[in-house]
């Protein structure tokens, strides 16, 4: 057997343990060649690949970022991709393939698998929104990263009487913001499922300034203002009808100063969360992922995907995956008591 990897998508602490993972017990337990395939579906639609084998994986646990390279190609946007991955496949006599990648890599993988390409899903996002799974990998090294950024903002905001906004990643859903928030001490959190009320904030931090506390926002980079409250200074939306990565913690700390007339900085972590070295959580549940997903080829379970449930591995429909994003719920959000919608 010959089994194909690719990784998709942002880049993500904890992919090079998945495909460790998925090597050392392809090559150990069942004999298996492998084949890389370079930057995510680009690599078989255009047929760059690379070695891959006990020697490639040796010492890549715990480096961030991916050997193997990362792209956002979509095979299914080009004419002709599916014939040119299928083509390719067979010239390199791969038999099956493992796709490590979020909403947009697996959906093409669940698209493939539907037209009879052998294929085994492994969620990866730092974002922790694709259904299915409790959790992906690289999503706690975000928020350890954030949380880490949040406790030494507290110090300087402190020094210096001012407000702080924090900027996180997160297009469609508040993890990282929330769970960062909660473990940082965040005075607000804002996040794409609730839209802010920049009154209900103005409210807040000038309550803080009362009792000699400089507040810390927390705001995910797709949290929009509710409707009718606040008009943006910065009508730039991105494809998604979001506020540019890196605009809304900006745009909020420019509305606070003027609202609040205390000085106010904002801070965009941006890129800094999904690079380095993932954590150990990240590195325990990427090597399950990985393990998990190469026995799925052996038993020629295709078409699913890993996912963890509780503190178990299972198998999930990758259709099931992609279907719908796992966002915070009201009830979460609620109870890190920060509602400013
Ligand atoms: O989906 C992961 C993610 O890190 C998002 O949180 C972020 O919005 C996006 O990728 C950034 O993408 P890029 O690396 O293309 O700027």
């Amino acid at each position: 057997m010959r089994v194909g990897v690719l990784t998709g998508g942002g880049d993500c602490p904890g992919l090079n343990a998945v495909i460790r993972a998925v090597v050392r017990k392809g090559v150990g337990e069942y004999g298996y060649e492998f084949l890389g395939f370079r930057d995510g579906w680009k690599g078989p639609l255009e047929n760059v690949t690379c070695e891959l084998g006990i020697p490639q994986v040796r010492g890549i646990l715990p480096r961030g970022g991916t050997i193997l390279g990362s792209s956002r190609t979509n095979p299914f946007k080009v004419e002709g991709g599916v014939e040119r991955i299928k083509e390719n496949l067979a010239s390199n006599g791969v038999d099956a393939l493992v796709a490590i990648g979020g909403e947009d890599t697996l959906g093409v993988a669940t698209k493939l698998s539907e037209l009879d390409v052998k294929v085994v899903g492994v969620p990866k996002t730092i974002d922790n929104d694709l259904g299915a799974t409790d959790f992906t990998f690289g999503f706690d090294t975000a928020v350890n990263i954030a949380t880490e950024a949040i406790d030494r903002l507290h110090t300087t905001a402190e020094s210096h009487h001012r407000i702080v906004v924090v900027e996180v990643m997160g297009r469609h859903a508040g993890w990282i913001a929330l769970h960062s928030g909660l473990a940082g001490g965040a005075n607000v959190i804002l996040i794409p499922e609730v839209p802010f009320d920049i009154e209900k904030i103005v409210e807040h931090v000038e309550s803080r300034f009362r009792t000699n506390y400089s507040p810390i926002i927390v705001v995910a980079e797709g949290a929009t203002p509710k409707e009718g409250t606040y008009a943006l200074h910065n009508e730039e939306l991105d494809s998604f009808g979001h506020v540019r990565l890196g605009g809304v913690g900006d745009m909020i700390a420019q509305e606070l100063e003027k609202r609040t007339g205390k000085e106010a900085r904002a801070v965009v972590l941006g890129h800094t969360q999904r690079g380095g070295t993932p954590t150990a959580f990240d590195r325990w549940l990427a090597t399950r992922f990985g393990l998990h997903a190469i026995e799925a080829v052996h038993d020629g379970d295709f078409g699913q995907m890993v996912a963890l449930r509780g503190t178990d591995i299972v198998r999930a429909p990758l259709a099931e995956a992609t279907r719908e994003l796992k966002v915070v719920t009201p009830e979460l959000y609620a109870e890190a008591g920060v509602l400013f919608g």
